[in-house]
């Protein structure tokens, strides 16, 4: 049984915690917040308000890091070095230099630590991957992902709203579409970008070319309530394939397919039925329990992500 202990129990880690309880062969056995009220609401489990001090009272064999993200790498690399397998909410961190000191800290202490990328787990950007590499449509030839929202005002402290906390949009919205384009298609070869920003609203557009095609993009935060929503739409040369609620492939002078989890009509495209967050720490765990690397997220595409933000 894997005893895990997880640390920010804020907006995500409301994905997480219902993750961990589900498996079988893992007990999260302890939570930790600076705010007690955040963990009250999970009893059955020991409560920390200091990280350092879970550490030391737990023997834990994972840390699931929820934290703002200008904690994740220093909280990380002190677990690792207790000999703690480490999963960690994106992004890794806003600075280049942690991706390798971290996988460094891993390899050293001979632990797993995996970057809880999403979207390389999520099932309808799964199939989009398989749909791309399969060539089962023809070549790509154009794509448009969005990620829209309101401005995040629920986070502790507002660190969210701070750039050096967590970057802004670019770190924090849009690097979920550049991480899954990286992981997809590799590294854009060029990229164009746009941005309005005001005090109360961060709007992002990028368009990368990757010579063959190009992908569009938009990422915003809006300062008026405008409800989450994200997609792609992706034109290969015998269909276009659209995520807008679910996933749909237009065939080229054919019919509609409609994509769903469980359905068994997917045409040859898998679509587990699990939720994301469930996939990334069942794979994780699973990563833990053979002593294998988390190879879906590798360090030198972390790198290239933080790289292109970091130009842009
Ligand atoms: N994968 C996704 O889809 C997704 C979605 C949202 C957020 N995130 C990422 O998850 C991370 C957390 O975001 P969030 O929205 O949950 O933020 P949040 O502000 O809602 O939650 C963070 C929690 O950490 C606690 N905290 C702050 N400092 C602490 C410390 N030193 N020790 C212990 N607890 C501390 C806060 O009290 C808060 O409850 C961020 O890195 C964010 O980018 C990922």
């Amino acid at each position: 049984m894997l005893k895990v202990g997880l640390c920010g129990v804020g907006g995500i880690s409301g994905a997480h915690i219902p993750a961990w309880e589900a498996m079988e062969d893992a007990e999260l056995v302890a939570l930790c917040d600076v705010r007690p009220g955040q963990i009250e609401k999970y009893p059955g489990k020991r409560h920390y308000t200091d990280v350092d001090e879970m550490l030391r009272q737990e023997e834990l064999d994972i840390l699931d890091i929820c934290l703002p993200t200008y904690l994740h790498a220093e909280v990380a690399v002190r677990a690792m070095e207790r000999g703690i397998h480490v999963l960690c909410e994106k992004p890794i961190s806003l600075r280049r230099e942690d991706v390798a000191r971290l996988y460094g800290t891993a390899r050293r202490m001979n632990v797993r630590f995996m970057v809880a990328q999403v979207l390389r787990f999520w099932p309808e950007y799964v199939a989009l991957r398989e749909i791309h590499d399969s060539g089962r449509y023809g070549r790509l030839l154009s794509g448009t992902m969005t990620r829209l929202g309101q401005r995040p005002r629920w986070s502790w402290d507002g660190w969210m709203m701070d750039e050096a906390r967590s970057g802004l949009v670019p770190f924090d919205l849009h690097i979920h579409d550049l991480d899954f384009m990286v992981y997809a298609f590799g590294r854009p070869k060029d990229v164009d970008s746009f941005r309005a920003r005001r005090p109360e609203q961060d709007a992002f557009t990028a368009v990368y070319d990757y010579g063959d095609f190009y992908i569009n993009t938009e990422a915003t935060w809006y300062a008026a309530p405008y409800p989450f929503t994200a997609g792609f739409r992706f034109q290969f040369e015998r269909a276009l394939a659209v995520l807008d609620g679910t996933l749909r492939i237009y065939e080229v002078g054919g019919g509609v397919r409609t994509v769903e989890a469980g359905s068994g009509e997917t045409g040859g495209i898998s679509l587990p039925g699990t939720n994301a967050y469930a996939n990334e720490i069942r794979y994780f765990a699973d990563c833990v329990k053979a002593g294998r690397d988390c190879d879906i997220v590798k360090p030198e595409e972390l790198e290239t992500v933080i790289d292109i933000l970091r130009g842009i």
